[in-house]
């Protein structure tokens, strides 16, 4: 296909002109383009090469270690290509035609797929205040054969206690922790194959004591297995895992493939990977276990076919920000709709409130973003699992705040697509699943934006409260990326309001019918 382009939001593979789709391109004359796959299942994700002499784009496979592109069985079929046209951004992120050309769910019996809010034993490590590992390497073994304890492991009783308590007081369901099993002192990078076992907590951990805790408050626990690559050794203990899980009552995993894929250094997106991450959804399906993968292939719809598979990382979260000085660009969310989410929803991690310097964990770090649009994006970014990821005590020294998170849904009746541009901004509105409370979020890039909303979205005839939750008038994301405002009024359908963006911000409403 010929598509002169004047946008493009694409990764580039930095040592190819290999582009991962979906490609989200704009013609000169304002017609939007997007370019995907649907239902890739036993076959290599296609991937798009762009000739600049003459704007054509041409396909090829992710091949195996050996360089073969893929391995088929007659008969057989291989993914569906998708092109989505039209003249409206809006229109490109409301299709749902890549989840439709997706095979029906593989279960009728899905009352046990629960969407949830979390939060996690996680930044605090990802920002540098404590570790996943309870040694540090390569002194991690005294001289009676145990581990040393470098006394600054997060995962421990006592500190997930305090995430529990927190969870239950904010009435967000569930309490993710990494970190808990041995073999974090080394599993970085090593390509060794059985780095760990999960089912082995480290020994500050007492897993009995705290599914008891949190099943007292209410709260689930969040299993997380990183396989550190070993794809292998975690196909072999799929079983044992998910039993585990099934044991002391985990509904959900977390998983992870950090590093280069044992066996021979599979691309994480070729045949071989994509056949084990079905394998991970069928058997956490037969144990009803909830999945969230992070270093997946990007997604193709197939959440329909797998809907205990909730979410997927799969593009630059906001850990990336954790561990980067460059971090995310404002105009970063702007860009993952219409590209990474074509394909299903995404674990983004959105919600860190302490955006400059970390609480001094990370002081010389910064998420180009305002705290209004971190809020913001538990709209704009879908996913049925939405993590508030900062730290407890960051929420609590902004309780208004925070307000947001605790009433925002993350299960949908319906959602509007107000205004989008990719690159620039991205407004949308969803109704929570079995009421009538709408939620609102308004996010910009580098440059701040005025817009007036027409609420024809709110059922007729209906008074709403309406909370804003905005940037202040002199917020910015570099400068003053903290400075917020909350403002109430009563609104109904017929109504407009005006949100006003920073540099870098957004905007978050909720509207709440009036009894
Ligand atoms: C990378 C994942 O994306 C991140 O969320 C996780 O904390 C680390 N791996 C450790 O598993």
């Amino acid at each position: 296909m010929v598509a002169k382009s004047t946008a493009i939001a694409v990764r580039i593979s930095p040592d190819s002109k290999a582009v991962q789709t979906p490609l989200m391109m704009k013609t000169p004359d304002g017609v939007y383009i997007n370019i995907h796959e649907a239902a890739l299942l036993n076959y290599s994700a296609m991937q798009l090469h762009v000739e600049n002499s003459n704007y054509q784009l041409t396909a090829s496979l992710v091949p195996d270690a050996y360089g073969n592109k893929a391995y088929l069985h007659a008969p057989s079929h291989t993914p569906w290509r998708t092109i989505i046209i039209s003249d409206k951004a809006t229109d490109i992120l409301a299709s749902k035609m890549i989840l439709n050309l997706n095979e029906p769910s593989k279960t009728s019996n899905t009352s046990w797929i629960k969407p949830m809010k979390f939060v996690g034993v996680w930044w605090e490590m990802q920002t540098g205040k404590g570790t996943w590992n309870y040694s540090d390497y390569p002194d991690s073994l005294g001289k009676d054969g145990n581990l040393i304890p470098n006394g600054k492991h997060s995962a421990n009783t006592a500190n997930v206690k305090k995430y529990i308590d927190f969870a239950a007081a904010s009435h967000i369901k569930g309490v993710l922790v990494e970190g808990w099993n041995t073999g974090w002192e080394d599993w970085f990078g090593n390509w060794k194959e059985n780095v760990f076992d999960f089912v082995t907590p480290y020994p500050d951990y007492d897993v009995q004591e705290i599914v008891r805790y949190a099943k007292s408050k209410g709260v689930s626990m969040i299993m997380h297995n990183e396989t550190s690559g070993s794809a292998t050794n975690y196909e072999r203990q799929l079983d044992t895992a998910y039993r585990f899980m099934n044991r002391f009552g985990f509904p959900a995993v977390k998983t992870g493939y950090v590093g280069k894929i044992i066996p021979r250094g599979e691309h994480h997106d070729g045949q071989w990977m994509v056949n084990h991450y079905e394998r991970v959804a069928e058997k956490a399906l037969e144990h009803h276990v909830m999945i969230d993968m992070h270093e997946p292939m990007r997604p193709t719809g197939v959440h329909r076919t797998y809907p205990n598979w909730m979410a997927n990382e799969a593009a630059r979260g906001n850990e990336y920000n954790a561990f980067t000085d460059e971090g995310n660009t404002p105009e970063h969310e702007t860009i993952l709709p219409f590209t990474r989410l074509m394909g299903g929803p995404m674990d983004y991690t959105p919600g860190i409130f302490k955006l400059k310097g970390y609480a001094g964990y990370a002081p010389d770090r910064q998420l180009h973003s305002t705290l209004a649009k971190q809020l913001a994006l538990y709209v704009t970014l879908y996913s049925p699992i939405q993590m508030a990821a900062d730290l407890p005590e960051n929420y609590l020294a902004k309780p208004d705040a925070f307000q947001f998170i605790k009433d925002v849904a993350v299960d949908w009746d319906d959602t509007k697509i107000l205004e989008a541009e990719p690159g620039e901004y991205i407004t949308i509105a969803r109704k929570e699943k079995g009421n009538n409370n709408w939620f609102l979020g308004a996010i910009t890039n580098a440059n701040g934006r005025s817009a007036d909303i027409s609420l024809q979205f709110l059922q007729p005839g209906k008074k709403y409260i309406a909370t804003i939750y905005a940037d202040a008038a002199d917020a910015d994301y570099q400068k003053k990326p903290e400075a917020y405002q909350i403002t109430k009024k009563t609104v109904t359908a017929d109504m407009t309001i005006h949100l006003v963006l920073a540099n870098g911000g957004g905007a978050a409403v909720s509207f709440i019918p009036v009894k």
